[in-house]
């Protein structure tokens, strides 16, 4: 598993905004969408493309497209549907799927509760889609039936990390094609399983 946090100053600047207990819900939406698109941009690096031979009105010449299986997004609902407009602006033709899944927040353990997405993924490439990686539970469990499913290659983009969480997606998912973007990993992981400082509860501050 590889992370990358993008360094970039309006990266740091949307975070900040969304950080801010004063922004409101219309604002946090906005910004959360705009954030997505930058981090996109760094998340489609290793996006697969094949050569393609065109004609500009001048001459020939060769180019890239997007190789075929498209890739698939998928948002974990409930936060990570705020992340999606953000992800298919930069990827229009990935095809879309969607997993719910919520977090006990009593045992701090992920449950499925929707798959909506194709049974077999074999040779896709996947863009996971949630802003919190916080225990790890849910992305790990979320990775690990893509993979089940035949992906071959995971990207999750999420808005912020705990160093806890990437410890935990470290360990289970060591030697799997998987990459972690992020705008940034905080301070640490509190006993509520809230990221130190964080932004709150992304789900709430989306959708409450
Ligand atoms: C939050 C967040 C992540 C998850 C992160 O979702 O959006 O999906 O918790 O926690 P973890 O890394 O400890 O598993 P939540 O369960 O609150 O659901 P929601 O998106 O419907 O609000």
């Amino acid at each position: 598993m590889r992370i990358h946090v993008v360094d970039h100053p309006l990266v740091a600047h949307k975070l900040t905004t969304l950080r801010d207990e004063r922004t409101d819900s219309p604002t946090f939406r906005r910004l959360a969408d705009e954030l997505v698109t930058l981090l996109a941009y760094e998340a489609t690096r290793d996006v697969r493309t094949e050569q393609v031979d065109i004609s500009t009105p001048v001459a020939g010449t060769t180019g890239v497209r997007l190789s075929h299986p498209r890739p698939l997004v998928v948002p974990i609902l409930r936060a990570g549907l705020g992340m999606l407009e953000g992800l298919v602006r930069l990827l229009p033709t990935a095809e879309v799927g969607f997993l719910g899944m919520i977090r006990d927040e009593e045992t701090l353990e992920a449950k499925t509760y929707a798959t909506r997405m194709p049974e077999d993924l074999s040779g896709r490439q996947v863009y996971v889609l949630d802003p919190m990686l916080a225990t790890g539970g849910t992305l790990i469990a979320a990775i690990d039936l893509l993979i089940e499913r035949g992906a071959d290659d995971v990207t999750a983009v999420v808005l912020l990390a705990s160093p806890e969480g990437v410890e935990a997606m470290e360990l289970a998912l060591a030697g799997k094609p998987v990459t972690v973007v992020t705008a940034a990993v905080d301070d640490h992981l509190n006993e509520q399983g809230y990221i130190v400082p964080g932004l709150g509860d992304a789900g709430d501050r989306l959708y409450g």
